[in-house]
């Protein structure tokens, strides 16, 4: 059986097409992080390199199901999600197969909607549900966008940090108006700082381009979050105390804040478009009170 939605689950897809930016990295220790501050947490590997998941510490021999068996072979979600080590992080992990779901996804009715169905299964278990995303823009980044409520953009701190970017807002804005209304960029994460002016310039640009976006949180350029991926652990087991990791932990924080205040936002809308409707028609017709009072009175 469908369970229905968890209203509050939220849905946020790592992209950028641009290779080795630290998309995998982000997708990994915020998940923790948030699974750390008690939220349940479910990590979809969406890309055949399979990092998030040989970072969380589950190789080829512990797969039995992956996102590919979810997406083509339609096999039950659930089936393909593993515990991990850490608390409240589930994984669907991917595996090598997943590089020719692009093809196999051609032919496919409603193709562009494999993951948001697999994800409708799911998200009831759910706090949050990251997707980590291949350096493409092909099928498989398209349904993550399709499923998701936001969209997490790391960037890199160097020269060429921008290139591509508008490809990137282009296809974002494509599946908001055809696939995914309710898609919203939630913020631009700066990741690998090293403090040079190059950096500093590439930060500057940056939070020019996408006013009111980019994190205040900085990921600096950090070896041990290098490290932790081969040892298959987040930041927060591998050294809790680095640099790196304070970072990531920051850096979770402010997207809780931020999904606190969209809520309060939110919550006081409901509240206040009641109250400006009845000032509108006060303002209107200047009878809104009397109006009311006549209509009790028949
Ligand atoms: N803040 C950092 N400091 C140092 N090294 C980092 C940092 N973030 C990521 N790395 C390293 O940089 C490389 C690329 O990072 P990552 O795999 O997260 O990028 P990606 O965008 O997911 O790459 P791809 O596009 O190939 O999926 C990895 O070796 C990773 O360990
Ligand atoms: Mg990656």
């Amino acid at each position: 059986m469908v369970k229905e939605k968890k209203s509050s689950c939220r849905i946020i897809s790592v992209v950028n097409q641009k290779g080795g930016v630290g998309k995998s990295t982000s997708a990994v220790n915020v998940s923790a992080y948030l699974g750390q501050s008690g939220f349940k947490t479910l990590l979809i590997d969406m890309d055949p390199q399979s990092n998030a998941t040989s970072g969380l510490g589950i190789y080829p021999e512990n797969i039995k199901k992956s996102s590919y068996d979810a997406i083509i072979n339609f096999e039950i979600p659930a089936k393909t999600v593993l515990k991990t080590d850490y608390e409240n992080l589930d994984i669907m992990p991917s595996s090598e197969k997943l590089s020719g779901a692009e093809v196999e996804l051609v032919s496919n009715f409603k193709r562009e909607y494999r993951l948001k169905d697999i994800i409708d299964q799911l998200s009831s278990e759910y706090d949050y549900i990251l997707i980590d995303c291949s350096p493409a823009l092909g099928l498989l980044t398209i349904n993550a966008l399709t499923a998701s409520g936001e969209v997490l953009i790391p960037l890199q701190c160097e020269y060429y940090a921008l290139e591509g970017i508008a490809r990137l807002l282009k296809t974002v804005d494509l599946v908001k108006h055809n696939l995914n209304k309710s898609l919203e960029i939630s913020g631009v994460v700066l990741t690998m700082y090293t403090r040079t002016r190059l950096s500093d310039q590439a930060v500057k640009e940056i939070r020019k381009y996408f006013p009111g976006k980019v994190f205040k949180t900085i990921i600096p350029r950090n070896v041990r979050l290098a490290e932790a991926p081969s040892f298959g652990e987040p930041i927060l087991s591998y050294d809790p105390s680095c640099r790196g990791a304070r970072a990531y932990e920051s850096l979770t924080k402010e997207l809780l804040d931020r999904h606190r205040y969209k809520l309060k936002e939110r919550e006081l809308k409901k509240e206040i478009e009641p109250l400006s409707k009845k000032i509108k028609v006060f303002w209107d017709t200047g009878a809104a009170p009397r109006h009311a009072a006549s209509k009790k009175k028949q």
